[in-house]
């Protein structure tokens, strides 16, 4: 059962910081682990979904269950509608007061080279990889004196390998996003971002998809959880961190070993 692994826990605490979190992208995958890993440090959590209804509902449930002091809500929106996004903070605020922590985990990633990929291809990946957390982003800095704010990239930034060409430009932005923010918005905001690797399977692919990628990458062998969990810890506790990169990749960002 799930619910009973208790990671490390954060020390995370600012009185004046609302211990409420939004995570994108959180029925499922690694929004889901970072939305449990969380709550088992106290944390309210507001559950974005999109198509995932049944998974986040089952979710929210099994969380109130085990958690039963905390509050957890569900938000449905399609980061692919400008409206949507642009409405998602202020339904979460009215719903369950201010929020302190932002994570812009959901993402599209689809694969395609640039000279594969159509303008409508290239705008859905844009507008739920990169518009959303801009508009997100813009939209709590604006809203709260005080927050951070967790981007999820991707080791893939790094190169200018293009089978994902309109994903891996997605993220490239959003960590340019990251950084520029973390200067306008400090000091009241920080703002952070972790680049997973190998971490988990497309949904359609299994465990060993990821360990023969791991042969050519330093630490030959795929990370798991673990490390991005750790990873949002560090950014949490330290409150001199803004507009830094952890990579969760085992090396991967370093190139290939052969
Ligand atoms: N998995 C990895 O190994 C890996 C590696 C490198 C980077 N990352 C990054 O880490 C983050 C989490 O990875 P993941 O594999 O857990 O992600 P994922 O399963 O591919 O996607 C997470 C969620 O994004 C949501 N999403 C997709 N399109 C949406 C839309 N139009 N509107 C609203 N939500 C939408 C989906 O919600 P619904 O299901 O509710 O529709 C989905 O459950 C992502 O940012 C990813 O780029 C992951």
């Amino acid at each position: 059962m799930i619910f009973l692994k208790i990671w490390p826990s954060g020390l995370f605490e600012k009185n004046n910081m609302a211990k409420t979190v939004l995570i994108t992208g959180a029925a499922k995958r690694i929004g889901k682990v970072i939305a449990i890993h969380l709550a088992n440090q106290g944390w309210n959590i507001a559950i974005h979904f999109n198509t995932s209804a049944e998974e986040a509902s089952l979710f929210r449930d099994e969380l109130i269950q085990t958690f039963p002091d905390q509050q957890f809500e569900l938000f449905r929106a399609d980061l692919n509608r400008t409206e949507e996004v642009e409405e998602l903070l202020s339904r979460v605020i009215q719903s369950m007061g201010n929020i302190g922590l932002l994570i812009n985990n959901a993402s599209v990633f689809e694969p395609g080279s640039l000279g594969k990929s159509s303008t409508d291809f290239f705008d859905r990946q844009m507008n739920v990889n990169f518009r959303a957390p801009f508009i997100l982003t813009r939209n709590f800095a604006q809203t709260f004196k005080s927050g951070v704010i967790v981007n999820f990239v991707d080791t893939r930034i790094v190169t200018n390998q293009s089978s994902f060409a309109a994903y891996s430009l997605t993220k490239k932005a959003l960590w340019e996003l990251t950084k520029m923010a973390a200067l306008e918005f400090g000091p009241e905001i920080r703002i952070n971002a972790i680049a997973p690797g190998l971490t988990l399977p497309p949904e359609e692919k299994g465990k060993e998809y990821l360990w023969e990628l791991a042969a050519n990458i330093a630490m030959k062998r795929p990370g798991g959880l673990e490390p991005i969990l750790k990873s949002l810890d560090f950014i949490l506790n330290n409150d001199y961190l803004t507009g830094q990169l952890l990579f969760c990749d085992g090396g991967e960002n370093l190139g290939s070993t052969n």
